[in-house]
């Protein structure tokens, strides 16, 4: 997919796009007035004047040489348009062209702290995934019934630079972060290892949370045992994939998807089980963030409540010969070949993995920083929190939980469970 600011020569082809997709979403909802005051304002000849204007830009998302979705916006602060061609839904087409918009817009506005959108009924779920919020009530003009909607800039930024502090010292990090969510979900989609651990430990009905949710691949498991489930993770990426899969869930009230740091704040509630799974605690590089991050999770436990985190070996220590090597492997993404080259290097107790993704002649490339912790350290780190009970398990073995012994040999990423 290529993204890029439209041309006049392309606006024939936009302003057709458009209508197909208003046609069958959005005029089912309008009165007769409204569908023809939006047909005009989206004539080639309009949109090129409000192109000529100075005030209007439009991104385009093209596929091949194909256009299959646009924004437009207005005076770098306000969404009129965001569609995309119904065969190109969920693959987060909207949510990069809106990204890329916001983007220029900041560049051309950087005091931008709100954007603004007028919603068709339609619409509003899909903004909301975006980040807006409901501003005013249901209004309509022209014929055009809307809901004016708002999103706060300044504090989308700042959750953006939160990740350089967790990944370490990732290289452009805000780009890191969104890519990473792109390819993560295709990467771990068949990984079904550790659910049977987690499931043994929960029951009907339980108040559960798992932290460094992700895309949502353990919370759908948690949710069909009957558990009413929060996740959380840092990175609104994810967070809006994992949305977007569970959408179901969330409505029938059974599952709360929150973007939030427990390295920062606690959580004014209280779960029966925390589970921190696959390697998320490996993520937090600072000794200070660890220790808090675990204090809130004491905090937010119920008396007896469970913790259980999913701790990562780094494969190079069994596999001398995979450090510093490239492996290669081919990833399926919404039905497109990804090669993926992975290369994992080992600095002390620090891994760096750079992993490259090349889709035809695109190359993204994603670098994340883990520790590797000893069975004792986190041992340390728990009972300071005030944990007891604490045991651990190689592998997701859910047989194998001992208590630790001093002559115990690190082989294995592994399992540790402890009690408040
Ligand atoms: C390897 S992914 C695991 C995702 C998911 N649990 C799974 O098993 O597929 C690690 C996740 O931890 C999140 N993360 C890192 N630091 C975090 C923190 N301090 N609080 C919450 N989530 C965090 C990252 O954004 C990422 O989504």
């Amino acid at each position: 997919m290529e993204y890029r600011e439209l041309k006049p020569d392309n606006l024939y082809e936009a302003s057709s796009l458009i209508w197909v997709i208003f046609s069958e979403f959005v005029a089912p909802g309008y009165s007769q007035v409204g569908i023809e005051t939006f047909g005009k304002f989206i004539q080639p000849e309009e949109l090129e004047k409000s192109l000529g204007s100075g005030r209007f830009f439009i991104m385009g998302c093209f596929d091949r040489e194909k256009l299959v979705g646009v924004v437009l916006m207005r005076d770098f602060c306000h969404v009129s348009l965001l569609f995309v061609d119904k065969a190109y839904h969920r693959r987060g087409i909207a949510k990069e062209l809106f990204t890329k918009a916001m983007k220029r817009c900041t560049q051309e506005n950087p005091k931008l702290v709100e954007i603004t959108v007028n919603s068709s009924l339609y619409a509003v779920e899909i903004y909301r995934r975006l980040g807006f919020e409901i501003e005013g009530n249901e209004t309509t003009k022209d014929g055009i019934t809307f809901v004016p909607m708002k999103m706060n800039i300044g504090l989308r930024l700042d959750e953006m630079n939160e990740f350089p502090s967790v990944f370490g010292s990732a290289v452009n990090s805000t780009e890191t972060y969104r890519k990473f969510a792109l390819y993560y979900d295709a990467y771990v989609r068949d990984f079904k290892k550790d659910i049977p651990l987690y499931l043994n430990f929960v029951r009907e009905g339980e108040n559960v949370l798992e932290v460094g949710c992700g895309t949502g691949r353990i919370l759908k498991q948690l949710l069909d045992a009957g558990c009413y489930v929060t996740g959380v993770d840092i990175s609104p990426d994810m967070l809006f994939i994992a949305r977007e899969k569970l959408a179901k869930y969330i409505s029938a009230g059974k599952l709360r998807i929150l973007k939030h740091n427990l390295c920062i704040e606690t959580i004014p509630e209280k779960f029966e089980r925390v589970f921190v799974t696959f390697y998320t605690f490996n993520y937090l590089v600072s000794q200070c963030k660890r220790e808090r991050f675990i204090q809130n999770i004491y905090d937010i436990l119920e008396p007896s409540g469970i913790i259980i985190i999913d701790l990562l070996y780094p494969i190079a220590f069994s596999n001398p010969e995979l450090d510093n090597k490239w492996t290669e492997k081919v990833l399926l993404i919404n039905g497109y070949r990804i090669k993926l080259k992975d290369k994992r290097t080992m600095n002390g107790d620090i891994e760096e993995r750079i992993q490259k993704y090349t889709d035809g002649n695109t190359v993204d490339e994603i670098i994340t920083h883990r520790s590797f912790f000893t069975k004792s350290y986190i041992q340390e780190v728990l009972l300071k929190a005030g944990f007891k009970d604490i045991r651990f398990t190689d592998g997701y073995n859910i047989r194998g939980f001992h208590s630790l012994d001093s002559g115990e040999k690190e082989i294995n990423s592994f399992v540790v469970i402890a009690v408040k």
